[in-house]
């Protein structure tokens, strides 16, 4: 059996931390980091589906949704205010060594105090939609399970300013910031976390009922469970896969719960979970067992369960690839109308598309396409395409919206000159175009992220914003690719190739705000 042809082991966001040396390749089509040194090439197209992009704009559908992205942990800030209490990543920052650069989510962008001039960026962007979370430990501070109407009141502010300017919300329910108080009562690796979840899901059900929203139970629980439970490298900091299995399922069991209690309320707008997907090619496809069953841990694993009301057979267990958990101690988890819960029916399913993985046949992940400055970010437009036509054709028909796609800067310098973000947008925005005249479902797109915040364990260090932000004087200075953005949302049409008389540099519109 041939090695891999792609020598360097892929990075990803598990190994985030031990990352450093990792490069980008020196030909990247968008996202390659200015001073890091290069990795060879990929020799092979791991797409099965290769594509010419046509020399004319390609045009969305009339309605298709615009919106851009942030979490409640990475933007608020006001840690202390109103009587909200430690969450797990307040936690987890304040223990030495966690984050990159040692800083907290204080200040963030400050965005629990600025949520009125950030609606008028949005607005200015011509953004539809604003995909934001509600901070758990906000709306209950603690394990009496009362509701604090400060902040309930909060949310319908911000609430409210998007409607002023016909802008329509997108509504994270849990977005990682699981409270403290959960955690110290066992956190996902305990089952009654999943009642505690659809208690507090019920409370912003009766508090924003009212509200036309799309509405997401859950932020890529795959990332919590795995970084979170498994590598350790992301709050709550635990090392172990069989906590990791739990999490996955009481997350998605709490997923489920909360699809029922919002259908109880009579709440308007609609429901889905936010699930990030990975293409996963085997750098042999004569070989491919290895790279399935990558695909069941990463993939089908919160597919299935959600969308089909069964786990897959193959994504935990000893073999290369899979979730090193016991299979057995996962299944005994599985409670009598636990998968009927989960895969309670869904509005929409919500897809963030960050790259693809190589997999080769000993089950090693390998680098198949150039890396952002995000070492574990595997860029590959094409990729989207193969996903979501993959979700179109491998599950029950669902109207699918793309809720987080984007990279960071090339460097943590603060700038507005993001030329490879802007190449990004225009070449996914093709890939998504591509997909929707080939028949999929796709109804919206929001970047990530409308601002640029705290990124995780990385800290400030990692700039994803398509508006740039000083940390310090937190001034709002809208960037390259959000000029971009502005027009093709304008247009509801993404432009052929390097057409920059269409694009112009900075929109107008964009800096207005
Ligand atoms: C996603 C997270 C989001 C942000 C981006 C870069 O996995 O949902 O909060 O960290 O990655």
């Amino acid at each position: 059996m041939p090695d891999t042809p792609f020598p360097r082991a892929v990075i990803t966001r598990r190994t985030l931390l031990t990352a450093a040396g990792a490069g980008a390749v020196a030909a990247a089509l968008a996202a390659c980091t200015a001073d890091a040194p290069p990795v060879p090439t990929p020799t092979a197209a791991p797409s099965p589906t290769p594509w010419s992009p046509p020399s004319e704009p390609m045009r969305f559908p009339t309605g298709f949704t615009w919106g851009a992205a942030t979490s409640a942990f990475q933007v608020e800030g006001s840690l202390a205010a109103d009587g909200r209490t430690p969450s797990v990543w307040d936690t987890f920052a304040a223990r030495a060594g966690t984050i990159r650069d040692g800083s907290t989510g204080e200040p963030a962008a400050d965005q629990y105090r600025r949520y009125e001039e950030d609606a008028d960026l949005m607005a200015s962007l011509g953004l539809g939609a604003y995909r934001f979370s509600i901070s758990w430990s906000r709306v209950v501070p603690t394990s009496t399970g009362t509701i604090d109407s400060r902040g309930v009141d909060h949310y319908r502010r911000v609430i409210d300013a998007l409607a002023g300017r016909g802008i329509r919300p997108a509504i994270t329910l849990f977005h990682w910031d699981l409270p403290q108080w959960v955690q110290d009562a066992g956190g996902w690796i305990r089952r009654e976390t999943a009642d505690l979840f659809a208690e507090y899901a019920t409370a912003c059900f009766e508090a924003f009922g009212d509200v036309d929203a799309d509405w997401m139970t859950l932020n890529e629980p795959k990332t919590h469970a795995y970084v979170g439970h498994w590598y350790g490298a992301h709050a709550p900091g635990l090392r172990s896969s069989d906590v990791a299995a739990a999490a996955v399922h009481h997350q998605l069991l709490a997923h489920g719960r909360a699809v029922e209690r919002f259908r109880l309320s009579g709440a308007a707008g609609r429901i889905g979970i936010a699930l990030n997907l990975i293409p996963v090619y085997p750098t042999d496809p004569a070989q491919p067992e290895a790279a399935v069953r990558v695909d069941a841990r990463e993939n089908r694993l919160f597919l299935d369960p959600v969308l089909l009301g069964t786990y897959p057979d193959d994504a935990v267990g000893g073999e290369a690839g899979q979730l090193p958990a016991d299979p057995v101690t996962f299944t005994g988890l599985q409670k009598s109308g636990d998968l009927e819960t989960i895969a309670a029916p869904l509005d929409f399913l919500a897809v963030q598309y960050y790259g693809v993985t190589g997999v080769n046949p000993g089950g090693r992940e390998t680098q198949v396409a150039p890396t952002s400055a995000a070492p574990w970010q595997q860029v590959l437009p094409e990729g989207l395409y193969d996903l979501l036509t993959r979700l179109a054709a491998d599950y029950p028909a669902i109207p699918l919206l793309i809720t987080e796609n984007g990279i960071p800067d090339r460097s943590p310098a603060v700038t507005v000159d993001d030329p490879e973000r802007l190449e990004f947008f225009r070449t996914h925005f093709q890939q998504a175009a591509r997909a929707i005249s080939d028949g999929v479902p796709l109804e919206g797109y929001y970047a990530w992220s409308l601002l640029d915040n705290f990124e995780w364990a990385e800290g400030y260090t990692q700039r994803w914003g398509i508006v740039a932000v000083d940390f310090e004087t937190q001034e709002r200075m809208p960037k390259r690719s959000a000029g971009f953005y502005a027009d093709v949302i304008a247009a509801n049409a993404v432009p052929p190739a390097k057409h920059t008389s269409w694009i112009g540099s900075i929109n107008p519109r964009a800096v207005a705000g």
